[in-house]
């Protein structure tokens, strides 16, 4: 499968799906590492590593329908199976969404439904939850809402802050985001029609 893999920061989900890519041989062809910041730390470690890095920065364009456009016209010549979002940092609109309609994947550090949005390891120490975690989920229209793919936990501990629970649920984040490029890449994961997601038995 031909993957895309979306980024605007530090990169690290990114990093462990191209390392995973690499040392377990999947069957994947990782087309572009595209951020939408020209300073994402990821862009580095991805030229580094002789990934084909590129930018596509929304500050070029006047409006959020301009710049999807031209992420879409991009997309569209890279020609991806999938498109990973891993700290995509903007909101993807509903006709680019509609476009991939079943292609594009994200990661959530939180148990969605639950905490949509930003700041959500400070909004589960806020309902004081006792499980917090991270989805992998595909996209739709709305924000932070599309079928569940994959979920890991963590206990929330009472000396917790955002930033304890940040650490501590990143390898869980990675662990999960591998998982489910594996799951893709042995082409097990299928979206029913009730809006589930139904991963296949290991052949
Ligand atoms: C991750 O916590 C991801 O879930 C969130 O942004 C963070 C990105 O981290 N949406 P990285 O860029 O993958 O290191």
């Amino acid at each position: 499968i031909r993957v895309a893999i979306l980024i605007s920061g530090r990169g690290s989900n990114m990093q462990v799906l191209a390392e995973t890519i690499a040392a377990e041989k999947l069957p994947v062809d990782l087309c572009s590492v595209l951020s939408n910041r020209a300073d994402a730390a990821g862009l580095d470690w991805a030229r580094a590593r002789g990934l084909p890095a590129e930018v596509l920065s929304h500050r070029g364009f006047d409006s959020r329908e301009a710049f999807d456009a031209a992420l879409r016209e991009r997309l569209d010549a890279l020609a991806p199976d999938y498109i990973l979002l891993a700290g995509f940092m903007r909101v993807l609109g509903a006709d680019l969404v509609r476009h991939f309609d079943g292609r594009i994947v994200n990661i959530h550090p939180s148990l969605l439904p639950a905490f949509p949005g930003l700041h959500t390891h400070a909004q589960a120490l806020a309902q004081g939850v006792q499980w917090h975690g991270c989805t992998v989920h595909f996209v739709t229209p709305v924000l932070d809402h599309g079928p569940i793919i994959a979920q890991g936990a963590i206990p929330v501990l009472a000396d917790d802050t955002p930033d304890t629970l940040a650490a501590r649920l990143l390898p869980v984040e990675h662990q999960i985001y591998a998982q489910v490029l594996r799951w893709l890449a042995q082409g097990r994961v299928r979206l029913l029609a009730d809006g589930r997601v139904e991963v296949a038995q290991a052949p």
